[in-house]
């Protein structure tokens, strides 16, 4: 099974706190392959690091979470296990690692028990992957990898698709800079006790950006988009979540041939996106690479949780 990880277009930090957000999946997967072993055994392993299920250590803390989840529900395979995972996507870069390992690993294990594979039992399980990472997630960055395309998400009513003509084109740049999305979380609910009213009008904006992001998304109105990601900038800064780092990157971009660059994610670190102009996305991609050598372009929409063969 593969998942993918993703990017925010606007509303995130918001998005706990009830705001819409708009997400989409990403050319980037994680990839999980669950195998029967002689014993009784339950090893995780990926190409850097490998632990035992039950091992006290922070080793694949998402995949454990659904693993043990998912043996409670189920009970224990009558053999032991292998589960490998090879992900494309750096952990704590604010492009849903956690999430697209929660959600590969827990279809893997369903499959693997001969489970019919449905959404619910697929998010239920991933989502204690994601408690285990993140404490209070809104769900947003599940939905992505499961569902893939573009959609509009609220915690209430859940992702709505957006129909989508032609794709778009986006610059993705990890700042290099891991960090927890826990902390952030806590950091934001800082400000908004500090700051009620102001947090509570910011929240609204960023529901109107986020349904103002889904129209222009769907009528492929990239100058218009841009410029609502711009101004998402400015709310999360105000925040807290950017960086002087993450500033200084944002102007360097600004000063290409973009129509808009934000943060993606939980900020603090983490990675940022932009919107490039027609037939730029190279020369964008060549200005960043110097410095951010892992910055890759993305297509959208992609596909969401697959079988992989
Ligand atoms: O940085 P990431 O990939 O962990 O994104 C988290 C998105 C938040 O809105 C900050 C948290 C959430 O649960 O929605």
């Amino acid at each position: 099974m593969s998942a993918p990880g993703k990017i925010i277009l606007s509303g995130e930090h918001f998005v706990v706190h009830g705001s819409y957000a708009v997400s989409a999946a990403i050319d980037r997967r994680v990839r999980v392959a669950i195998s029967e072993t002689p014993g009784q055994e339950f090893e995780i392993v990926s190409n850097e690091e490998s632990s035992h299920l039950f091992a006290d250590d922070e080793r694949f803390k998402a995949a454990k979470s659904v693993l043990r989840r998912a043996i409670e529900q189920y009970g224990s395979p009558p053999t032991g296990i292998r589960v490998e995972i090879e992900s494309e996507i750096p952990p704590g870069s604010g492009l849903g690692s956690s999430a697209a390992t929660s959600v590969a690993t827990s279809a893997a294990f369903v499959s693997f028990m001969g489970k019919s594979v449905s959404s619910e039992e697929v998010l239920r399980l991933a989502s204690e992957g994601e408690k285990s990472v993140h404490g209070n997630p809104s769900g947003i960055d599940m939905r992505a990898s499961y569902l893939g395309g573009i959609f509009l998400f609220n915690k209430g009513s859940g992702a709505k698709p957006i129909p989508i003509d032609r794709a778009l084109q986006f610059l993705v740049v990890f700042s290099g800079k891991s960090r927890s999305t826990l902390e952030l979380v806590s950091k934001v609910n800082r400000k908004r006790e500090m700051f009620p009213a102001s947090f509570d009008r910011l929240s609204q904006t960023a529901s109107f950006l986020s349904l103002e992001v889904a129209q222009a998304v769907a009528k492929g109105d990239l100058p218009y988009l841009g410029s609502l990601m711009n101004l998402a900038q400015l709310s999360l800064a105000w925040i807290g979540v950017s960086t002087q780092e993450l500033d200084e990157l944002i102007e360097t971009i600004l000063c290409g041939d973009v129509f808009g660059v934000k943060i993606t994610g939980a900020g603090g670190g983490g990675s940022i996106i932009a919107l490039p102009k027609p037939d730029k996305a190279d020369s964008l991609l060549h200005l960043v690479t110097t410095k951010y050598k892992s910055s890759f372009l993305t297509s959208i929409p992609q596909e969401g949780l697959r079988w992989e063969s």
